[in-house]
């Protein structure tokens, strides 16, 4: 992780003495048509700041686009030494998670120049909210400061050293020091999934990310638990180990556990997350172009990791547990072979586990996914919650844009789709249903591990579903929106953290 330091100021903007003052703008213009020109205005009420930029601004160089930047040296008037303005596009589109890819673009801004300090303003006005600002900027900060060139000999860009948030003094005060504090957390949350997920497969292991996730655990105060083969036999858990079975390398039984002193009873949420640290595709090898992305096909799970980090920072008054069922899928002499029948955990001794054929022994996640939605039930989890890289299919349906959701209940549904509006993150609902059911029903057993060519993203959440059984459950297919393949203004190319900031803003929420 980086070694970004962050610090909160309520001083003046012109006295700040800093490399960078970084200030936003919108464009109020409205007009439509060839006459219309952007107005770009900065979001500072400070004089010193406006006529600093004021001439650069009457130019009609810089129209304040979304994460449209422009640098000026020795700003007049200012203590600052330069004063680099980031537009924030539109002013009525404009909101609080623009802020926040603002603040990254500033931190990427600066980044490559060899600048390593910087002090953001937030801004002054509506509909900006001084709190939720001032988290959205810590924590597109952090994110902007991550770069995934960790093995590079001579790495291009280095850390940011120092972000200092520039609020107005006043009434908002302690809230935005708060809001500020929780952003630290979440942003350095996320770049601690995206460090995971971001690893190659030789150096993350299933045992390493086990131990990755017990160190973690260890320093915030988590409890834990890293079980591998002999445990996941003993559970019973037959879909898990036939993926595991077919790899040198040992899996792992990741559980994360957050119990807050005094609550005893009420709901306990369960994260459930797929862990494969490489994706062959086992027997149904898949193709050799762009194999190599398979690596971050453990994303599901190092989101729940994250999440449940921001989560014991956080200390939201609920139980919550994680299970990360991590492995590798290869082919070998061991690996399962498509027609195998497998037994999937039993709940209890009344309820044996379900048959599955496997047709395509590539349709693993579900498969180390079924055990572990049934272990977290079984370790008390009242609703669940899982993430997973599940299927190309949810790609080719929402691209890289919305990441897929699913439910098996509208009312639990509802409470996460409110939490998207905290995160900023982009999650569209897709349908279950009795049709899909239908597709994955096997003549030889209970169900088989894929449903066809058609539907991929919705059989696959079908298939889950058998799982959850009657609790209320939401899957994340995050297989298009963990791994950005172009680098943006705010965020480098590589992975993203996604789902950490809506799983954890969806627990918060209880
Ligand atoms: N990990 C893949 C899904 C995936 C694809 C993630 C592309 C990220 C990018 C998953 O295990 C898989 O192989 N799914 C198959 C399922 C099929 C065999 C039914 C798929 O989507 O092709
Ligand atoms: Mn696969
Ligand atoms: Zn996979």
């Amino acid at each position: 992780m980086g070694t970004m330091q962050t610090q909160l100021s309520f001083a003046p903007l012109a006295g700040i003495e800093t490399e960078v003052l970084a200030i936003l703008a919108v464009d109020q213009q409205t007009a439509k048509g060839s006459e219309a020109k952007p107005q770009p205005v900065l979001l500072t009420a400070d004089r010193a700041v406006q006529a600093a930029a004021a001439e650069v601004l009457a130019s009609g160089e810089f129209k304040a686009g979304a994460n449209e930047t422009l640098l000026l040296h020795h700003p007049a008037a200012l203590a600052a030494k330069r004063l680099l303005i980031v537009g924030l596009g539109k002013q009525a589109k404009a909101t609080v998670h623009s802020v926040r890819n603002a603040a990254g673009a500033a931190v990427r801004f600066i980044k490559p120049r060899g600048i390593r300090e910087l002090t953001f303003a937030l801004p002054a006005s509506d509909p900006f909210a001084p709190a939720a600002s001032a988290r959205a900027a810590v924590e597109g900060a952090l994110v902007g400061d991550f770069d995934p060139d960790t093995y590079r000999s001579e790495r291009k860009d280095q850390s940011v050293q120092s972000f200092t948030l520039a609020a107005a003094a006043g009434a908002d005060q302690s809230a935005v020091e708060s809001a500020f504090a929780e952003g630290i957390v979440i942003g350095e949350s996320q770049n601690f999934t995206r460090s995971l997920v971001n690893e190659p497969g030789n150096k993350l292991t299933p045992t390493i990310l086990g131990q990755r996730a017990a160190e973690m655990a260890s320093s915030v105060g988590l409890g834990w638990e890293v079980h591998s083969t002999e445990k996941i036999q003993e559970l019973k858990m037959g879909a898990f180990w036939s993926v595991a079975q077919g790899s040198a390398e040992p899996p792992a039984l990741i559980v994360l556990r957050y119990e807050p002193e005094g609550v005893s009873d009420g709901p306990v949420l369960g994260l459930v997350g797929k862990g494969i640290t490489f994706d062959s595709g086992g027997i149904s090898l898949k193709p050799g172009e762009n194999m190599e992305q398979m690596k971050y096909d453990m994303a599901g799970g190092a989101a729940m990791i994250g999440a449940m980090r921001a989560i014991a920072l956080l200390k939201p008054r609920i139980r919550v547990i994680a299970v990360v069922c991590a492995t590798e899928n290869m082919p070998d002499g061991k690996a399962q072979k498509p027609g195998d029948v497998q037994t999937a955990m039993p709940f209890s001794a009344d309820k044996p586990g379900k048959t599955i054929e496997i047709i395509n022994t590539d349709a693993e996640g579900r498969l180390v996914l079924a055990d572990g939605l049934t272990y977290a039930r079984q370790l008390g989890a009242t609703h669940l919650i899982d993430a997973a890289t599940l299927t190309g299919a949810c790609v080719v349906a929402l691209g890289h844009v919305n990441g897929g959701a699913f439910s098996n209940n509208d009312e639990f549904y509802a409470k996460f789709d409110a939490a998207l509006a905290t995160s900023g993150e982009k999650f569209w609902r897709l349908p279950l249903g009795e049709e899909y059911a239908e597709m994955i029903k096997s003549d030889i057993g209970d169900i088989k591990n894929t449903g066809g060519r058609w539907g991929g993203a919705c059989t696959a959440a079908e298939f889950l579903k058998v799982f959850a059984d009657e609790t209320p459950w939401i899957h994340l297919d995050i297989a298009g929106v963990t791994w950005i393949e172009d680098s943006r203004p705010y965020i480098a190319k590589g992975p993203s953290g996604a789902a950490v900031r809506s799983i954890l803003e969806w627990v918060r929420s209880y």
